[in-house]
């Protein structure tokens, strides 16, 4: 069979920058791992550009290498941290302070850590209302705090000798946002930066930032930052890949496992009542409503695709989908998600499935940064630009062209993710169909 014609990759060598913004729980367990896996005292767990195979060819052929033998990917030792946030805690403080990781862990990589120190982030407390941020710029417009924060990457870029960056959005969820007026051109978001318009958020100004400066941007929280037609058009002006939003990890990522397979086997769902408890400053910043109305549409959205209701309405019509999160400090970053789902089958017999998923937040979310980073800098380098929807399998409400619709399905999420790489790779995709193993037709070449 013909192979698919090889894409040119740019080369992985040399030191690839990591932005994020928002230095907390999340991108200090990422950080932390990966200088624990540098050092060989630690593993990368989660990870597919670190574990992931990938089957090539037939499976007769039994070809299976390790992705990152497959494809040329970064390697975690490439890295160099930079990043922003409102506190001014190193990122040992930060991480002790967040408990997600042992001490004797820490201690241990503490040198590194203490050298890791946050630049004065862009805040205006509006837009999360649970934070009195104490480490911040000071400007009179946004278009000045846009140039501010491209300073901070051109320095980090200087200083580092850096070939090439991505950023990594890491940063508190903002209040909820409709695409405004504002939001629909470059144009009318530049001269919103300039005028200092009230519906532009901290996140879009970093991701203006770095999209000006060539850096891609993942946002791993549900605000709308990259998801709207000026950011759109400036990624594909300076031909940069952009993707989110909102880190797939815990009660969502089981959510997207388990509603595919009860669709499969056609079997009707009247109700999913999803509730959490959790007590990180995450747990805080969704205890204020606007910053959970955020989060709840993000996790809202996730059924709706997956189980296509107006093709199955007799299976799906009426499902009730009810999401909580409650702030509940003792629990820290060990959030506790509980799903009962209300089934029915044969003939409309009714049954329920439980789930009560004691998951750890950031352990689930460091290697999604990681995997993020290593492939938005392969996007990249394979000179992809503007939306990545072949990252979907990372987040909960997956960036799309408006004409598309999004793919929630983790099982879709992952071919379409591996068939992307195979593409870059001069492979042919796979489609599982097998026929051609049989002899009923002639397919065989
Ligand atoms: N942990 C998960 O499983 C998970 C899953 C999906 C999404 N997320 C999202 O990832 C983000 C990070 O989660 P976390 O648990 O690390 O939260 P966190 O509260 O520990 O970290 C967020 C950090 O962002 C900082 N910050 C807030 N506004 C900022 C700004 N304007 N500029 C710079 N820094 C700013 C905060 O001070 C804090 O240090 C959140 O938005 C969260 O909703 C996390």
């Amino acid at each position: 069979m013909n192979k698919q014609k090889k894409i040119s990759l740019k080369s992985k060598e040399g030191k690839l920058g990591v932005l994020l913004p928002g230095m907390g729980a999340v991108a200090t367990t990422f950080i932390a791992g990966v200088i624990a896996i540098n050092k060989k005292i630690g593993k990368p767990y989660g990870s597919i550009t670190q574990m992931g195979t990938i089957r090539l060819g037939k499976r007769t052929e039994k070809n299976f290498p390790l992705i990152k033998d497959f494809i040329s990917l970064v390697e975690p030792a490439q890295m160099v941290f930079g990043g922003w946030d409102i506190f001014p805690d190193n990122a040992y403080e930060t991480a002790l302070k967040a408990s997600v990781l042992e001490k004797s862990l820490l201690d241990n990589i503490k040198d590194e850590l203490v050298s890791i120190n946050p630049w004065k982030g862009v805040f205006f407390p509006e837009y999360v209302k649970r934070l009195n941020g104490t480490y911040i710029k000071s400007a009179s417009t946004k278009w000045d705090y846009a140039n501010l924060l491209r300073e901070d990457i051109q320095k980090f870029r200087e200083e580092h000798k850096l070939d090439r960056i991505v950023a990594i959005w890491c940063g508190s969820t903002e209040i909820y946002l409709e695409p405004e007026e504002v939001h629909q051109s470059l144009e009318s978001f530049e001269k919103g930066l300039k005028n200092n318009h009230p519906s532009i958020s901290a996140s879009m100004i970093y991701a203006y930032a770095c999209l000006k400066e060539k850096v891609s941007f993942a946002n791993g929280a549900p605000n709308l930052t990259v998801d709207i037609p000026a950011m759109w058009e400036l990624a594909k002006k300076n031909r940069i890949p952009i993707s989110g939003k909102d880190f797939k990890t815990g009660q969502t990522l089981v959510k997207t496992i388990i509603a595919p397979g009860l669709k499969a086997r056609m079997l009707g769902i009247r109700g999913w009542f999803s509730t959490n408890i959790l007590g990180n400053r995450d747990g805080e910043v969704l205890d204020d409503a606007d910053s959970f109305k955020t989060k709840e549409v993000s996790k809202l959205g996730v059924l709706e695709y997956i189980l296509q209701p107006k093709l199955y309405p007799e299976l799906y019509r009426e499902l009730c989908h009810v999401v909580k999160i409650n702030y509940y400090p003792p629990r820290g970053d060990n959030k506790e998600g509980w799903d009962n789902i209300d089934i029915f089958g044969w003939l409309g017999y009714p049954m329920q499935i439980k789930i009560d998923f004691l998951c750890r937040d950031s352990i689930l979310a460091a290697p999604i940064v990681l995997d993020l980073a290593i492939f938005m800098d392969l996007a990249q380098r394979a000179g992809f630009y503007g939306i990545q929807e072949w990252l979907s399998f990372y987040f909960k409400s997956p960036m799309h062209l408006p004409a598309l619709y999004p793919e929630h399905d983790v099982f879709i999420q992952l071919m379409k993710l591996k068939n992307t790489l195979r593409f870059l790779g001069g492979e042919d995709p796979i489609t599982h169909m097998g026929l051609d193993y049989y002899d009923y037709y002639d397919l065989k070449e």
